[in-house]
């Protein structure tokens, strides 16, 4: 290949590296939080190694484009509430490279996820022989295939020794291929992703095995182990007449091809924006909870939409299904300030009495649906 003048070469490298600081300025988060842990020199050498010059100006362009960085990756603004009034499955496929996700809040969900798994280990890890197959797959999918190759500015495979370059730690993943309580604290320390395994039972059905799960909103793994996925949903008002044979028909069809569906589940936090709530942000009148005589009053600062992205898929070798959430928390002021409170608000209140009860509906919404509507 003919090499350019020297002058061509200039006004490409000029254009380039132009190109490059503006591609950077609006890529970058006003507000990126600050970690405790250290930066990561991977990604600055591997960001500077691509401001070269291609070898042909139309290489410019991809050029330009910089590798991964969590750092200047904004959290996807889903905003999963629907005007509806019923209950639904909500089902959509998506691309498999989508399973696992890195924002710039990945420092600090890491940082809240350790230490709870830490002091609550018979809350968050769930292990048991019929799972411990599954999960070891689980582990090798995740840490082993699918992080090193999607985030390689993060993640690096050595042998058996995995690095996570953001954290600075390294994982020996032949010891956890063997040890499913320590492949569940591995993922825990490296995505910030929950998994639930539903393990086939030999007789058509799939049950709840095991799990690591660090930011439930309500659900108690430990007293859900066994049970399928209609047992799981007794509390959730309509679910059995309106979308349990759905589901169940969705499951038994479900293939080893590494299809993933995702769907979304979405609550309000009047109380903090805390992750680890056992005790969620649901009704259960069978716990004891009763209702107020009148609405509290709410501090609006304190209120999130919690919502969970829910993603399914099948294992190839143990045919487990893989349910795996991952969490993201907006402030209702930032939903008002968006332009979405009107919308939030008729999604809140075109929900079925029951279905509103057992998202504590009338627990806050005098002082939420006052500000959403108005923003007061
Ligand atoms: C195809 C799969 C699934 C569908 C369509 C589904 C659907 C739903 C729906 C409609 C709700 C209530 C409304 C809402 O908040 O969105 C719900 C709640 C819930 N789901 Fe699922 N779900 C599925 C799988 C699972 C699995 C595998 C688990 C756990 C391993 C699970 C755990 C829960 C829990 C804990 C709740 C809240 C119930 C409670 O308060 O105890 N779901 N699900």
């Amino acid at each position: 290949m003919a090499s350019l003048p020297p002058w061509l070469a200039a006004i490409c490298l000029s254009i380039t590296l132009t190109v490059t600081v503006i591609v950077k300025k609006l890529r970058a988060p006003s507000g990126v939080r600050q970690s405790s842990l250290k930066p990561i020199e991977v990604v600055e050498k591997a960001e500077a190694g691509r401001l070269k010059l291609g070898p042909e100006p139309t290489i410019a362009t991809s050029a330009v484009t910089p590798p991964f960085d969590f750092r200047h990756e904004p959290p996807r603004a889903y905003r999963p509430f629907k005007t509806r009034t019923h209950v639904a499955m909500g089902i959509e496929k998506v691309p498999q490279s989508d399973w696992i996700q890195m924002d710039w809040g990945y420092l600090d969900r890491i940082n809240e996820r350790v230490p709870v798994m830490e002091a609550n280990p018979q809350w968050t890890i769930g292990v048991n022989d019929t799972s411990t197959p599954a999960i070891l797959e689980l582990f090798k999918e995740v840490m082993i295939e699918h992080v090193p190759k999607h985030f390689p500015s993060m993640f690096r495979l050595d042998g058996d020794i995995l690095t996570n370059c953001i954290t600075q730690q390294t994982f020996d993943v032949e010891r956890a291929s063997k040890d499913p309580a320590l492949a569940l604290r591995t993922l825990c320390r490296n995505v910030e992703e929950d998994f639930y395994l539903m393990c086939p039972d030999g007789q058509g059905d799939w049950r709840l095995q095991g799990f690591i799960s660090c930011f439930p909103g309500g659900f108690d793994g430990p007293s859900r182990m066994g049970m399928s996925f209609r047992d799981i949903h007794l509390p959730v008002p309509h679910y059995e007449e309106r979308i349990a044979n759905g589901v169940d028909k969705f499951v038994r069809r479900m293939k080893v091809d590494g299809q993933l569906v995702q769907r979304f589940n979405w609550s309000l936090q009047v109380d903090g924006k805390d992750l680890w709530r056992l005790d969620g942000n649901n009704y259960y009148p069978e716990k004891g909870h009763t209702l107020p005589e009148e609405p509290q009053s709410i501090d609006i600062g304190q209120c999130w939409l919690r919502y969970e992205r829910q993603t399914l898929k099948m294992l190839p070798e143990t045919q487990a299904i893989v349910f795996c959430v991952r969490l993201y928390m907006t402030s209702l002021r930032d939903i008002v300030r968006e332009g979405n409170g009107v919308e939030l608000a008729d999604a809140i209140e075109s929900m079925p009495e029951k279905l509103g009860l057992y998202k504590m509906r009338p627990f806050w919404e005098k002082d939420v649906m006052a500000f959403l509507r108005h923003a007061v």
